[in-house]
C-alpha cells in the first residue's frame, strides 16, 4: 500500500515536471497556503493584507502580480538561489510548488 501510494506520488510529480502542467486540477490553494504559512510566512506577507514580516521581502501579492504564475512555478523548482539572497538553498518539490501558485493565483486581483 505504502509503495502504490509511493508510486502514485512519484507518477504525479513526473507528470508534472514533464507536460510543465502545473496549477492544474491536481493542485490545490488551500494546501499551497498552509505551505506558505508553513515556510514563507516567516519573511513574505502572504495573505491579501498586511506587511511582510521581513521589509525587503516582496508580499505575495506583489509577486501575483508581478510574476505570471505559472512561470513562478518552474522558478520556484528551480530554485530561486540567484534572485532569493536570503534563502539560499530555496527549492520546492514540484506538488508543493504547484499548490503554491494555485494559492497565489487567489490573491490577483
Ligand atoms: C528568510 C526570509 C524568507 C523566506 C522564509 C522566504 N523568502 Fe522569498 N524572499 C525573501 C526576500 C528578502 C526576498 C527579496 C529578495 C530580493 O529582492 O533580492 C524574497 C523574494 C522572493 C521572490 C521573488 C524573487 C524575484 O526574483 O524577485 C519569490 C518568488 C519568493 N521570495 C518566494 C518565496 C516562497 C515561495 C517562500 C516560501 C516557500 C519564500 N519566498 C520564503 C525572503 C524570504
Amino acid at each position: 500500500m505504502r509503495w502504490r501510494l509511493l508510486s502514485v506520488g512519484v507518477a504525479l510529480g513526473l507528470d508534472l515536471l514533464c507536460t510543465g502542467a502545473i496549477g492544474a486540477e491536481e493542485s490545490s490553494a488551500p494546501q499551497g497556503r498552509k505551505f506558505a504559512h508553513a515556510h514563507c510566512a516567516g519573511c513574505h506577507a502572504i495573505a491579501l493584507g498586511g506587511a511582510s514580516p521581513m521589509r525587503a521581502a516582496p508580499t505575495f501579492r506583489m509577486l501575483a502580480e508581478r510574476f505570471p504564475v505559472d512561470d513562478l512555478a518552474d522558478v520556484l523548482i528551480e530554485g530561486v538561489e540567484r534572485r532569493h539572497p536570503a534563502m539560499p538553498d530555496f527549492r520546492l518539490e514540484p506538488d508543493d510548488a504547484a499548490d503554491l501558485t494555485a494559492y497565489l493565483k487567489t490573491l490577483k486581483p
